[in-house]
């Protein structure tokens, strides 16, 4: 339980770092109170250009993958630990990664929406997971221009991917763990929707805010 705990909130301070806003406050904006009002690449690409959403995307994915690689430093070497526990914690650890994200402490809880550093959850965890996960994004956004819909539809594949990879036994958890993966990867897609109901509202009234190359004047 301990361990579970130390996991979560390591991930939870990786997540807290939130490079978005921090950009933005480097170039005196506050992306809060401008475009979509969100600290992410999306948002940043919209308010800040191409150069702040690449860096706000690099670091929101690696939150979660940092968030990991700690896990792994301390637990790795431990005899203790079996491999496939460890495997439980960094997945809880990236978790806690995207939850720190969605919900900082710093902001009163009020963060991203977790598309990226859920991105770093799974290409730290579930790396077979990715290839049908950016062909369902990118089809999605070149079509609509609408990152939230590829953000959705792509947590959406994978969860169902995790199900059908898990069933079959060809995941890197072990059958006992495996109601961990599903656990996470389902709540990954539920935090994700959560997060993005102003966006789902938005696209059901056709007012969304599509993406485009250059930087808002
Ligand atoms: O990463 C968030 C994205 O899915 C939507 O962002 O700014 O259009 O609400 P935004």
């Amino acid at each position: 339980v301990i361990a579970v705990l130390v996991s979560l909130g390591i991930g939870y301070f990786c997540g807290n770092f939130l490079s978005g806003f921090l950009l933005g406050k480097r170039a005196h904006v506050d992306l809060r109170k401008e475009g979509s009002g969100n600290i992410g690449t999306t948002n940043a690409l919209r308010i800040l250009g191409p150069r702040a959403a690449l860096i706000t995307l690099i670091l929101d994915v690696l939150k979660s993958m940092i968030a990991v690689a700690v896990i792994h430093l301390i637990y790795g070497g431990n005899p203790l630990y079996a491999k496939e526990l460890i495997h439980v914690l960094a997945l809880l650890a990236a978790f806690g990664a995207v939850m720190g994200h969605d919900y900082p402490i710093y902001m009163r809880f009020q963060g991203g929406k977790g598309a990226a550093t859920s991105l770093g959850l799974i290409l730290a965890c579930f790396p077979q997971t990715f290839p049908l996960i950016a062909i369902v994004f990118f089809a999605a956004v070149i079509k609509t221009r609408f990152v939230s819909l590829g953000s959705m539809l792509a947590a959406f594949i994978f969860f169902v991917q995790v199900l059908v990879l898990g069933s079959t036994g060809h995941l890197m958890f072990y059958q006992n763990q495996l109601s961990w993966a599903y656990l996470v990867s389902g709540l990954v897609l539920l935090f994700i929707l959560i997060r993005h109901r102003s966006n789902i509202k938005r696209l059901l009234a056709g007012e969304e805010n599509p993406i485009s190359l250059h930087k808002k004047e």
